[in-house]
């Protein structure tokens, strides 16, 4: 009888966290955007586009955190051409952003988890922060 072994497979994705779970991230997006709406200053931002209709963006944030914390490769798209189109956006919004997501996130995932999924966030924020407000030579000011 050969012997079994429980070694990973090297080519799997490695999940952000193992306690990171799909119905997690389910959560996190359905809970994230329902406050979103109803903030006074990025609710209109998200509400005045896409005809108010955000099923199919709930959707697609799904798999976009999906595919950051999960390693699934599920989100197709370009996230940063989506927000350089957002005429109004500035650094502040960013600001707003990962202060309510951090939030959700606190509720979304184990305690463990939080630390990682922040760090993820606010470099992707980062990046499209470079891309759409800051100048050359300028960091980020989160
Ligand atoms: C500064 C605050 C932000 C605002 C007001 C904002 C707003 C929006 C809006 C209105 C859309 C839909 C664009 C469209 O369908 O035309 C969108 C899409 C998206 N946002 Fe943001 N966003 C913000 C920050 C972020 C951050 C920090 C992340 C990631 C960590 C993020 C991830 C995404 C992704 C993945 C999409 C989907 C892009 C696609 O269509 O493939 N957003 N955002």
């Amino acid at each position: 009888m050969p012997e079994l072994k429980r070694k990973r497979d090297p080519l799997a994705p490695v999940p952000l966290h193992t306690s990171i779970t799909e119905n997690q991230i389910s959560y996190l997006v359905d809970r994230f955007y329902i406050d979103i709406a109803k903030d006074a200053r990025l609710g209109p931002i998200f509400l005045s586009r896409n005809n108010g209709e955000w099923g199919e963006h709930l959707a697609k944030m799904k798999l976009f955190w999906s595919s950051v914390l999960l390693k699934t490769g599920k989100y197709k798209g370009q996230p940063v051409v989506k927000h350089n189109a957002i005429d109004e956006l500035k650094t502040s919004d960013f600001e707003r952003w990962l202060v309510m997501f951090e939030k959700t996130a606190i509720e979304a995932f184990d305690k463990d988890a939080v630390p990682l999924v922040m760090q993820i966030a606010r470099r992707i924020a980062n990046s499209l922060w470079l891309a759409k407000v800051g100048k050359v030579g300028e960091a980020p000011p989160f």
